[in-house]
């Protein structure tokens, strides 16, 4: 059906896509909630699994079923040895980020017995491999870069020690967990759990309305994740204050040159669609930067630059104008580099933060009754109709 200009939205900035009683968010006010738990709190109090069941689940978790769930999870952390093997076969510079999508959606080859969109006990089964096994992978994709070898999971330890033994453990010593670092990750994880609508989770809510299974939705998620103007800008950001060292420009000669909108220049982890005042999320992220850092006793200058260029753009009246603002991706990069984590691995974080998001997202829309496969309208304006040339 032609409409005509009415309806005409580009990147969805008017159109509610569904309903969802999972995240709020407020942006001209900077408010960001949980199931109606403010984020600053959240981030104060809980634990990941814990966050990512009541995300899934609707309400906090009783002692004993956050019990059940961790052991569930710590369970399924094994790889099948040919999913394992699989990582042989991709090149040791490929982008994690691509490994890591490519591995979820094999798991829909490797575990066939969890793929029922229907059956409430296949799509827990499904949601515990997910939980139990991105982190694994994402720790294997990390390994291949390095050439080192794949460590097993070792299931006496938490979710993110777990994490960070399998990247930074090696065959040859024990890994001890630095308790600093072990908390900053889960803290990080945890501001990254859930954005209601974005573009992957948007993403995986559009796969998902044709009933295709959870790792191929997820695995779909992934992908629209790795782009720099949304999960991938946290590298891109530690790619452009690495760029200003380098090049010994001022930080406000840096400005100018966004301001002028030169080719492929933009101020990276700043701006968002919906926050119009401040991302609630980095100012969390800029605490922990800090509070991080001297923990683990690094100074890195690229917290300098970082610190200086948002100075400069907060009092600049180009960004006032289109109320730009740092966004969670702003001081994140900092932080993982401080942790030991190579640049390209950043928005694998970001993955394994976002994945119980993505699974909520999933379910929710699974038994919402409202559910119909996504399918935008367009507005043609193409040529009209003519005869293909008798001539030819
Ligand atoms: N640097 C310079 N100018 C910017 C920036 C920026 N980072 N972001 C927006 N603008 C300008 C843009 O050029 C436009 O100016 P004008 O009105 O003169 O044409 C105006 O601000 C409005 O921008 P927009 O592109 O229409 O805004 P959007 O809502 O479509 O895009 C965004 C939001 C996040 C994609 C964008 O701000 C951006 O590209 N930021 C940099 C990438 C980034 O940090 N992404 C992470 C987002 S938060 C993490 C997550 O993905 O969840």
């Amino acid at each position: 059906k032609q409409t005509g200009l009415t309806g005409l939205d580009y990147g969805f900035v008017n159109t509610s896509a569904t309903r969802s009683a999972i995240t709020y968010i407020d942006g001209d006010a900077g408010i960001l909630r949980y199931r109606g738990y403010p984020i600053e709190q959240v981030a104060e109090n809980s634990t990941f699994l814990e966050v990512a069941w009541l995300l899934i689940h609707g309400e906090l978790p009783t002692p004993a079923e956050l019990a059940e769930f961790d052991e569930r999870i710590r369970r399924h952390t094994l790889l099948h040895e040919d999913l394992r093997r699989f990582f042989s076969a991709l090149p040791h510079d490929a982008h994690p980020m691509s490994v890591l999508s490519s591995a979820v959606s094999a798991l829909s080859t490797f575990y066939q017995d969890s793929l029922s969109v229907h059956d409430p006990e296949q799509i827990e089964l499904s949601t515990i491999r997910l939980l139990a096994k991105l982190p694994v992978i994402a720790a294997y994709a990390h390994k291949k870069s390095l050439g080192q070898a794949f460590l097993y999971p070792d299931n006496s330890l938490s979710f993110v020690d777990n994490f960070l033994r399998l990247n930074f453990g090696t065959m040859a010593e024990p890994y001890e967990v630095n308790p600093v670092l072990s908390k900053a990750l889960e803290r990080l994880l945890i501001l990254h759990e859930d954005h209601e609508q974005n573009a992957s989770t948007s993403t995986v809510r559009l796969v998902g309305s044709t009933q295709a299974n959870l790792f191929a939705s997820v695995s779909a998620g992934i992908n629209a994740l790795y782009g720099p103007l949304h999960g991938g800008a946290n590298e891109a950001v530690l790619d452009m204050l690495a760029g200003i060292r380098d090049s010994g420009e001022s930080v406000q000669k840096f400005v100018e040159r966004v301001k002028n909108k030169e080719e492929g220049v933009k101020l990276m982890g700043f701006g968002h669609r919906v926050y119009k005042n401040f991302d609630p999320r980095a100012r969390l992220v800029k605490q922990s930067a800090d509070e991080v850092l001297a923990a683990l006793g690094v100074h890195d200058p690229l917290l300098d630059i970082a610190k200086e260029l948002e100075e400069v753009a907060l009092a600049d009246q180009y960004f006032i104008d289109r109320k730009l603002y740092p966004n969670v991706d702003f001081y994140t990069g900092v932080i993982y580099k401080a942790m030991g984590f190579p640049t390209r691995m950043f928005t694998v974080l970001f993955a394994i933060g976002r994945l119980p998001g993505w699974i909520a997202h999933w379910r929710e829309m699974n038994t919402d009754p409202a559910t119909k496969i996504g399918r935008p309208q367009q507005l043609y304006i193409g040529s009209d109709e003519r005869s293909w040339p008798t001539s030819r």
